[in-house]
């Protein structure tokens, strides 16, 4: 392996480098005008399973906006698929799980043995992306976190509270704990996929840690956090990201990932006091995208300062908006790109 630009996996190892790297959560997609064009012909999991298409997609903003990774294209929930559950995208609102898991019946069905067969495009998929890339800059290959995986198989779709999701969990603990189970082992079968195909860095979504009480984080996302990073983290260094779940950041450090991301609710001193050892990733406010331009380059620069030097990678608190103007996007990476001091 001889990448181009290595800013980002040098960071991870938290080697000195001549500047920032620079990437954003949800990259690949919706703000992206050639994506949104590719959208009106194919389906959203046919986009994820064709190679060529998830290659091509993966690419665009590397060579359109000038980020220093590429992340597959792909998304989380293609776990509860692997699971045995049937998962529908519906564009402008988001997943729907028509049937979603909600007895011991249904938990008792799922099973991860499967997850190869039902995930097996993820390595043709993978090798084109890398053949794509050109060496160009590093692949990170993800997964979501089995407790926001839970949060969308119990809800059947996104919410605000997830209250039905969290209600699942304080009614049945002893289900909820084999079904996170269960998620956990899928997890680890088809990261290890991405990881025999190529990607060079892997990150974990905990998009919706946040919901949970320190005490409940412990017992519905930690522990599985803690089983998914010792399973990968000695092959290539684990991102987590755990949004609004800045009270674990000590506990998600001694799980011995590499790298924390931050959301915008935190100081990025505190954050970075909070993460130990790891390097820290994050944390714009993804509305300050929207614009104007100005604000997104003085921002950017409040953040880069506050932060201050090395072990830090910059990106956003959040995924980016659909609503990103592309040229703020430009702005935002530009503004890290010149940025020295
Ligand atoms: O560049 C990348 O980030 C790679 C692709 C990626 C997608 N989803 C593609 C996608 C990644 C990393 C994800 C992760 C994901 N998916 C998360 C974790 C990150 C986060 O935002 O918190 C979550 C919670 C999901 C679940 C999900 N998938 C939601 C809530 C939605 C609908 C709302 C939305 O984001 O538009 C999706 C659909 C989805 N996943 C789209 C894309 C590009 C939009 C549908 C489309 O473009 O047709």
């Amino acid at each position: 392996m001889n990448l181009k630009n290595d800013l980002l996996l040098r960071t991870l190892r938290k080697e000195k480098t001549e500047r920032i790297p620079v990437w954003f959560m949800r990259q690949a997609g919706r703000y992206l005008p050639d994506y949104i064009k590719l959208r009106e012909k194919h389906s959203f999991f046919e986009r994820v399973r064709n190679p060529q298409l998830a290659a091509e997609i993966t690419v665009m903003p590397v060579k359109q906006v000038g980020v220093d990774a590429a992340i597959l294209f792909s998304d989380i929930l293609v776990i509860a698929q692997a699971l045995g559950v049937e998962v529908e995208i519906i564009e402008g609102k988001g997943p729907l799980i028509a049937d979603p898991v909600r007895t011991k019946d249904q938990v008792d069905n799922l099973t991860p043995a499967h997850t190869q067969d039902i995930l097996s495009y993820a390595i043709p998929t993978t090798k084109a992306v890398k053949e794509a890339l050109e060496e160009a800059v590093p692949l990170i290959g993800f997964c979501g976190s089995p407790w926001t995986l839970l949060c969308y198989m119990v809800e059947g779709k996104g919410s605000k509270d997830f209250a039905k999701a969290k209600q699942f969990c304080y009614q049945h603990p002893e289900l909820a704990a084999i079904l996170l189970d269960k998620i956990t082992e899928a997890s680890i079968i088809y990261l290890k996929m991405q990881l025999d195909a190529g990607v060079d860095t892997i990150q974990i979504f905990d998009s919706w840690g946040g919901l949970l009480s320190p005490s409940d984080y412990r017992k519905f996302s930690l522990p599985y956090l803690d089983k998914m990073v010792k399973a990968i983290q000695p092959r290539v260094p684990v991102i987590l990201y755990a949004k609004g779940a800045w009270f674990a950041l000590p506990e998600l450090e001694k799980t011995g990932a590499s790298c924390l991301g931050l959301d915008w609710n935190i100081e990025p001193l505190i954050g970075r006091k909070m993460a130990g050892n790891a390097v820290v990733q994050g944390n714009l406010d993804p509305i300050t995208l929207l614009g104007p331009a100005k604000n997104v380059e003085h921002e950017t620069i409040a953040m880069l300062k506050n932060f201050g030097k090395g072990n830090y990678i910059a990106n956003l608190g959040h995924g980016v908006l659909p609503q990103t103007p592309f040229e703020n996007a430009k702005v935002f990476v530009d503004t890290v790109k010149n940025y020295n001091d």
